[in-house]
């Protein structure tokens, strides 16, 4: 049972939902090659201390391993939940995606935007074009009356034309006064299946595409997900309010 927020949650998650994507964009502009990924994390952190926000992923548990970092930062060959570390200096045509979670007053908001350092090449230029895209085709999905499978169809049928690979292991998720709630939402799937998507429900919509085989592998660290080919992947993220009408962005500065 998915419970939408009321009015009086709208406000708050709002608010959390703006000081993430100002941790993102902020962060964003920061990357740049010579730096390592360890940096990248310790700024984010900065700037969540200063806008009052507190890390979701800093110590986030899963079975016995509890994440370090305070930000998922994923270069190339690395999908999703990568952990800033000096051993990994950027290098100009690396990919780097940052997925900024953070909790402000009870709400959590979540987005991620995958950074190019230039000069990067053009097929994975694209790469991260159509990812981006395909966030953007889920939540133009994301209507009132519609169901989850509606969002997930979107997101697969922009991919398809491209040959990308799917991640399927992860998945977008509800997210408000916790990081991860129902529904899921995953990257492909089929139409008018589903919850159904009410005014109030907040999600998290999250393609994670592969430029090659959607297969991945976890790494040593028992978090970074790589592309089992180690070929790049891209992803994006925001956190969006289902309305009466359009859907609304709440990651927007
Ligand atoms: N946006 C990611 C997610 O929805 C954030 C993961 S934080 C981590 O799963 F702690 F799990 F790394
Ligand atoms: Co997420």
């Amino acid at each position: 049972m998915i419970i939408p927020l009321s009015k009086n949650e709208i406000g708050p998650m709002r608010e959390a939902c703006k000081v993430a994507a100002q941790v993102l964009d902020r962060t964003a502009k920061f990357v740049e090659a010579g730096m390592t990924t360890y940096d990248i994390d310790n700024f984010a952190r900065k700037v969540m201390e200063e806008l009052g926000a507190e890390s979701t992923c800093y110590n986030y548990r899963y079975g016995k391993l509890v994440f370090p970092g305070y930000i998922c930062i994923s270069v190339n060959e690395e999908v999703i939940h990568g952990i800033g570390t000096m051993r990994r200096t950027i290098r100009p045509g690396d990919i780097v995606s940052l997925d900024v979670v953070v909790r402000h007053k009870g709400f959590v908001g979540d987005n991620t935007r995958t950074v190019l350092v230039e000069p990067v090449a053009e097929p994975v230029r694209k790469l991260c074009e159509v990812t981006e895209g395909a966030l953007y085709a889920g939540i133009a999905a994301a209507k009132r009356g519609n169901r989850v499978g509606d969002i997930s169809h979107a997101i697969e049928q922009f991919i398809k034309p491209h040959g990308y690979g799917i991640v399927r292991e992860f998945t977008g998720h509800g997210v408000g006064r916790s990081m991860h709630e129902e529904p899921q939402v995953p990257n492909y799937g089929k139409p008018h299946k589903g919850e159904k998507l009410r005014p109030g429900m907040t999600l998290a919509i999250e393609p994670m595409i592969n430029m090659g085989t959607h297969l991945i592998d976890i790494a040593e660290d028992g978090w970074t997900v790589l592309t089992r080919d180690r070929k790049p992947a891209a992803h994006a993220e925001h956190t969006i309010l289902i309305t009466e009408d359009e859907p609304e962005i709440l990651t927007v500065l």
